[in-house]
């Protein structure tokens, strides 16, 4: 591989790629926007999407949207983030995610289900602006016990299970459910 091929190595699911270490940002007048179906599966990526992550529209299209999955994300997170929808509502959450050279970089995203006419669910809306650095920093340190609970755990389910009692231990500890949490920091 030359230095400037993308560090992505393409498997059946999705590609390999080892995190670069290296944080890439973008502007607070930029909004990242994409849309998915009922899967997960990308079917909109705005401008802004397309150059942060580094991949191509028709890399995008379709994808599920894990391909931007960073390694240090607890899977409790995106549990939160599937089941709030999975009730009709919305959601707010930090994610660190990972472009399509292995740079990462945070997000605040506003996660929304669409409906059609009849109220019916059709697909899933995401909003993602820049956050704010001491934010990022509490909340990393957070999804950093998370994620060792889950590391800590040999049975993916176990692994998910602790972690997300961690992090109900931790909100409980606060009094508030992770989104009146997050904007406490
Ligand atoms: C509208 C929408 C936007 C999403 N945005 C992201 C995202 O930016 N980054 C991410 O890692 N997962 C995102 N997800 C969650 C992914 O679908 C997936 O649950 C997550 O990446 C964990 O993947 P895994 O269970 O395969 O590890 C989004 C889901 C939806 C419905």
């Amino acid at each position: 591989m030359t230095p400037f091929a993308p560090a992505v190595m393409l498997t059946a699911t999705r590609p390999r790629i080892e995190p670069s270490g290296r944080e890439r940002h973008f502007r607070d007048d930029q909004i990242i926007v994409s849309k998915t179906d009922l899967q997960g599966r990308i079917t909109y990526a705005n401008d802004v999407f397309i150059e942060v992550s580094g991949y191509e529209e028709a890399e995008l299209l379709g994808a599920p949207h894990s391909l931007i999955r960073h390694p240090d994300m607890p899977r409790a997170v995106f549990k939160l983030l599937w089941d709030t929808l999975a009730e009709g509502r919305e959601i707010f959450a930090y994610v660190n995610n990972m472009a399509r050279n292995g740079d990462n970089y945070w997000v605040l995203a506003h996660v929304t289900p669409s409906r059609d006419r009849a109220g019916r669910v059709t697909g899933y809306h995401s909003n993602r602006r820049v956050p704010e650095r001491r934010c990022v920093d509490l909340v990393a340190g957070i999804y950093r016990l998370l994620r060792e609970a889950e590391r800590s755990h040999q049975d993916r389910q176990a692994g998910l299970v602790a972690s997300t009692s961690l992090l109900e231990a931790t909100l409980a500890g606060t009094g508030k459910s992770y989104e009146e949490w997050i904007w406490t920091l």
